[in-house]
């Protein structure tokens, strides 16, 4: 029942989260200066060419594995076994960063209330604290709910979009009359490589558009609202993320911006607590709903993956009562809880975005090698400029990978070697394919 309005919604709503909350004011100050601008701009190109991607195949292909279920359909068991890989590191660890991001602004609040947490709670290990609590216990929180079967709707979904926006309004109302241009010089202090290292880090912000895919069934007229859906959603957020970033970088030093909450505590610093503290409740709300959404589509990969047996049936083994994946949904939440609690938000965001990325450069390829292999294959919408668009997509992906640290590729290749493995070994003899 869904309209390419609910649609736009429902990408609005897994989109704007974290990587615009908290990332921006790491990347800010650690790499690209108020340069930052620039690095969602290439981002954003970056995602636009992917989504084109994703728009046509969802409207040619369809189902609700997302890019798991395109390649299936078109590019065989294995490229789709590394896309379902790639998507578990996505909307799994992506979770976890959101939730790193979410404890920002919840200590944000309690310190407006005079209430604190110490900051050995709030940090992983590497930073310096024991763990990260308010994110632990969210994750899990969240593990429950997914596992007892609460479902966001889409009327709930559409009102905590609009309490985000309200934010992000509020924000912009606040700092466009404070801007001091001096802020803005020098506008790339860590020159060329430090927005796009900036990039790498941002392009986090951007992540969710393709959930928009996992509603496929649920659209009433999905040839048509998908692609709308996908790149409405998309070129909201680009131009809200654009100036957002010019107005922090521009009300505050960028350097001072490496915090865990910069939005609202600019707000702060610039003499608005009441802003700060709106701000802070519009993220609570909006990073709530970001990990809901970025959870269940790791319990709709896990599903699609387990139907074609290329995962353990328990993936997709619903529980009776609850109608739910009950105990990976709980499994899958005590890992990602780990990982909230233990890692810092910059290191669980790179490894999230390279994942992303791969996955994006073969969707890019698969649009390309789809309109060789099945020219007659019925298109809706079709990629403009194909294979021009396709190919620049697979470019710029490429770029904003390579632009991520080697520790982050370490971690990628055990990643990807631990996906071959359990291919391997388990995936390839049990796939129904196979069967
Ligand atoms: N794009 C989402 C965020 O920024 C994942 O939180």
């Amino acid at each position: 029942c869904l309209s390419a309005m609910d649609l736009t919604l429902l990408g609005i709503g897994a989109i704007i989260g974290a990587g615009i909350f908290v990332l921006t004011g790491i990347a800010a100050a650690k790499s690209a200066g108020p340069a930052i601008v620039l690095s969602y701009v290439v981002s954003g190109f970056a995602c636009a060419f992917a989504a084109l991607a994703y728009a046509e195949l969802a409207a040619s292909v369809g189902g609700c594995g997302s890019a798991y279920g395109y390649a299936y359909a078109g590019l065989g068991e294995f490229i789709a076994w590394i896309i379902g890989w790639d998507l578990i590191l996505e909307y799994g660890v992506a979770t976890a960063a959101v939730a790193i991001g979410w404890a920002g602004y919840v200590n944000n609040a309690l310190t407006a209330m005079g209430m604190p947490l110490p900051m050995t709670l709030l940090k992983s290990p590497v930073e310096g604290g024991i763990v990260n609590l308010p994110a632990l216990m969210i994750v899990l929180t969240l593990a429950v709910l997914l596992a007892i079967g609460i479902r966001q709707s889409a009327r709930f979904n559409a009102v905590m979009v609009l309490v985000k926006l309200l934010a992000i309004t509020t924000f912009v109302a606040v700092a466009a009359f404070h801007v001091q241009p001096a802020n803005w010089t020098p506008f790339m202090p860590f020159g060329w490589e430090g927005v796009m290292g900036g990039a790498a880090l941002i392009f986090f912000a951007y992540i969710g558009f393709d959930a928009v895919s996992t509603a496929a069934e649920e659209a009433v007229n999905p040839q048509r609202d998908l692609p709308i859906g996908i790149l409405a959603s998309l070129a909201v957020c680009t131009v809200i993320y654009v100036v957002v970033a010019g107005l922090l970088t521009g009300i505050v030093p960028y350097h001072t911006l490496n915090v865990a909450s910069p939005v609202a505590d600019s707000l702060l610093r610039i003499g608005y607590p009441w802003a700060a503290a709106f701000i802070a409740a519009g993220a609570i709300a909006g990073l709530t709903t970001v990990m809901l959404v970025l959870y269940y589509g790791l319990t709709r990969v896990f599903l699609a993956m387990s139907r074609d047996g290329l995962l353990p049936p328990v993936f997709s083994a619903i529980n009776k009562n609850t109608h739910t994946p009950i105990r990976v949904i709980l499994a899958s939440g005590v890992l990602i809880a780990l990982i909230a609690g233990f890692t810092p938000i910059g290191d669980v965001a790179e490894l999230v975005n390279i994942g992303t990325l791969a996955a994006f450069v073969l969707v890019c390829a698969g649009v390309i090698h789809l309109r060789a292999t099945r020219p007659e294959l019925k298109r809706p919408f079709r990629t403009p400029f194909s294979p021009v668009t396709p190919l620049l997509g697979i470019i710029f992906c490429v770029y904003l990978m390579l632009s991520l640290p080697p520790v982050t590729w370490a971690r990628f290749g055990i990643w990807l070697a631990l996906g071959l493995v359990i291919y391997f070994v388990y995936s390839r003899r049990h796939s129904t394919l196979n069967a």
